[in-house]
């Protein structure tokens, strides 16, 4: 297959931090080609209970929408201490219009008697990657990352909760004191999307069945 026979897909994610995310990552794949969220679809209410039904009521929307194959993601943070939350609801953890330095204000503050050490501040991103086509047919791969949630924030790239998340594969840098490359290697998001984009490849979907 021609990179000309790449498979075009409309990102659901009107979020521009995680667009540009999924373009770094699916951009070392190869495969794959993605056309901006139109403007003019509503944004969709995020109402399911896991990130799966979530992802997916993103994707159809922008499938039938735009009649033509939509990539849709969500994502949690579960933390360990908190039975697992926020999870589904980590961008609504500190109110129903929260900012990003709103959520994680919250989180260290209702984390802040728990120690650095001994396992006591433990937490992992989940992502659901997902392709939906018109007719109905739907891929979709988890991609997970492990860690700890740091006692202060620290670095400034990334977005979210980068601040706080410090991966276990690393050397102690939170995923905002990384390069967007070296965050994107052990990622929930770059886990999900490369498998989500060789399972593409897999089934003759996408790219010429040897992805870079
Ligand atoms: P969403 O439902 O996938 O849009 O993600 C929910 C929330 O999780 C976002 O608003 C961010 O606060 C957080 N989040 C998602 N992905 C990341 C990430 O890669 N790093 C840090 N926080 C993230």
């Amino acid at each position: 297959m021609s990179v000309a026979e790449r498979l075009t897909l409309v990102a659901a994610t009107a979020n521009p931090d995680k667009l540009a995310e999924i373009e770094a990552i699916l951009a070392e794949s190869g495969g794959v080609e993605l056309l901006a969220r139109p403007k003019e679809v509503a944004d969709v209410e995020e109402t399911g209970e896991t990130l799966e039904e979530n992802a997916r009521l993103k994707a159809v929307a922008i499938a039938e929408a735009t009649g033509r194959p939509a990539l849709a993601d969500d994502t949690g943070i579960e933390v360990e201490a908190l039975g697992g939350a926020p999870g589904v609801y980590a961008a609504r953890y500190a109110g129903e219009s929260a900012t990003y330095a709103d959520n994680v204000r919250k989180l260290l503050a209702d984390l802040s008697s728990l120690p650095d050490a001994g396992g006591a501040r433990r937490a992992r991103f989940r992502t659901v990657a997902m392709v939906r086509f018109p007719d109905g047919r739907e891929i979709w791969r988890e991609g997970t990352v492990e860690g700890t949630i740091a006692s202060r924030a620290r670095g400034a790239s990334g977005f979210g909760y980068d601040p706080v998340f410090v991966p276990d594969e690393g050397d102690g840098r939170s995923f905002a004191e990384m390069t967007p490359a070296e965050k994107h290697a052990v990622s929930h998001r770059g886990r999900a999307f490369r498998a989500l984009a060789e399972a593409l490849c897999l089934s003759g979907l996408a790219g010429d069945g040897a992805m870079r």
